[in-house]
């Protein structure tokens, strides 16, 4: 795959002014790599379309390559995979690749019904909280695959796989995904309780679907697979990150700017638009995309991060940097990760005035009460920002921080800018691209 993706770790930004312009925003990263590990279900080629340039793309085309898929950029965006003959990878390489990916884990469906077994690395992922990987491994015993671990990888084999009942204790979107990529295609029914069914979920449905695949996703979080014997290749273009989308429409009123975010579709956005507007934030839909502005000042607001179709966990931190030049009081209830707070210790040096608490504020009790987790925050504001030298810890509070640069006051020196590039394509071409003053290195 040929990238085009920059290499600067450090990005140091002249804050303080309105950014205005359009950018365009094209496949979700967590809809196309999952996408990307379904063409393995198939020994027939498959085409994806609206394909980001980003790391972590980079990443699972790697991993592909080395269980034996053949992977082709045919253009800008479109990607052709062809998994013909697969074998299993050397860990070590797979562990080198991987790095921080949690990817890897969700090979293990295909390569068990391709190979009968699934060598795969120990996970990686962002700091924000321990990352367990149990829901994905009792599902696969449940369907009959043994599981052996040990410090640095984990080998799941399986003569056979077979459909069962599984509730999971939590709406998980990766062990979501794991049970779809292993019950396609094991004998029998297989019925998913309290599944996630967010829209990368059910874009990745409607992969399978096309590949082949029986999936009815019903009432209450249930989803119902009926096992095939075969898949075959695929066509299909990913659905626009909406996360990215999130992030610059923060960038958009915070700044006090007008941003037009093409590819950006209305009904993954929904809860983001209503809280959005709730806030002060206003946008203009059209078929092109959606634009973002302030429509009044900024007030204050209640929120909780919850899975779909709640508030996206991933859209808190751009969000949070929005509502520091918001008038009042906030308090916003992180639900999904226990540790997806600690970025805010740094945006507090910037001039942001936010308190973490253990409790569940703002109303509902969550996974993480009585634990000693800050995750909730209050937020008073406005506050002006002002220039730091920072350093991202993970990839959405790098994109916060960016946002925080952009509002402060003077230069803002951002290190780490490598993780923000797992996730966002062509970012500072984008940054520019809205009239940001970049200072060069
Ligand atoms: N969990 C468990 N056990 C499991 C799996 C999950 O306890 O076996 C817990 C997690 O610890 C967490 C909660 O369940 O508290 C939700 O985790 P989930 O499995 O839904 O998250 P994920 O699949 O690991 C994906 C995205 C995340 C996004 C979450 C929630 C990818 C590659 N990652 O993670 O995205 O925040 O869903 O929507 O799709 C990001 O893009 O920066 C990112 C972190």
């Amino acid at each position: 795959m040929n990238s085009t993706m920059t290499s600067k770790d450090t990005l140091i930004i002249k804050g303080g002014k309105a950014l205005n312009g359009t950018i365009e925003v094209r496949g979700a990263k967590n809809a196309v790599t999952k996408i990307m590990v379904a063409t393995l279900l198939s020994a027939e080629p498959s085409i994806i379309h609206n394909v980001p340039d980003i790391a972590d793309v980079q990443v699972v085309g790697e991993m592909i390559r080395l269980v034996g898929g053949k992977v082709e950029q045919l253009s800008e965006g479109v990607l052709k995979i062809t998994p013909t003959d697969l074998h299993q990878a050397d860990t070590l390489e797979l562990h080198k690749i991987a790095g921080t990916s949690r990817i890897p884990i969700l090979f293990a469906g295909p390569l068990l019904h391709r190979l009968k077994e699934a060598k795969l690395p120990t996970l990686g992922g962002c700091e924000i909280g321990p990352r367990p990987i149990d829901f994905h491994l009792r599902s696969l015993q449940t369907m009959g695959a043994t599981i052996n671990e040990d410090e640095k990888a984990i080998t799941i084999t399986a003569d056979s796989l077979h459909g069962a009942k599984i509730e999971l204790t939590y709406p998980s979107v990766g062990a979501t995904e794991q049970v779809l990529l292993t019950s396609v295609l094991a004998s029998g029914v297989t019925e998913l309780r309290n599944a996630a069914i967010e829209p990368e979920i059910i874009d990745l449905i409607c992969v399978l679907q096309k590949m082949g695949a029986i999936i009815d996703v019903g009432i209450n979080r249930v989803i119902t697979i009926v096992g095939v014997e075969k898949l075959q290749g695929f066509e299909h273009s990913v659905l626009t990150d909406r996360i990215e989308v999130a992030s610059w429409a923060c960038v958009a009123a915070a700044t006090n700017g007008k941003i037009m975010v093409k590819g950006a579709q209305q009904e993954p956005m929904m809860t983001f638009l209503n809280t959005f507007r709730k806030v002060g934030g206003e946008f203009g839909i059209t078929s092109e995309g959606i634009e973002f502005w302030r429509g009044r000042p900024l007030t204050g607001i209640t929120l909780e991060t919850d899975v779909h179709p709640g508030f996206m966990t991933d859209w808190q931190q751009p969000f949070v940097v929005l509502i520091t030049q918001a008038e009042g009081l906030s308090t916003i209830h992180e639900t999904v990760y226990e540790d997806r707070f600690a970025f805010t210790e740094t945006l507090n040096t910037m001039g942001a005035k936010i308190q973490l608490y253990q409790e569940c504020l703002g109303g509902t009790h969550c996974r993480f009460e009585n634990s000693n987790h800050l995750h909730s925050a209050v937020i008073s504001g406005p506050t002006q920002l002002t220039g730091s030298n920072i350093v991202v810890p993970d990839l959405r509070a790098g994109f916060s921080y960016v946002v925080a640069a952009l509002v402060a006051k003077g230069k803002t020196s951002i290190s780490g800018m490598k993780t923000v590039e797992r996730g966002y394509e062509k970012f500072e071409t984008k940054l520019r691209a809205i009239g940001t003053e970049i200072i060069s290195t």
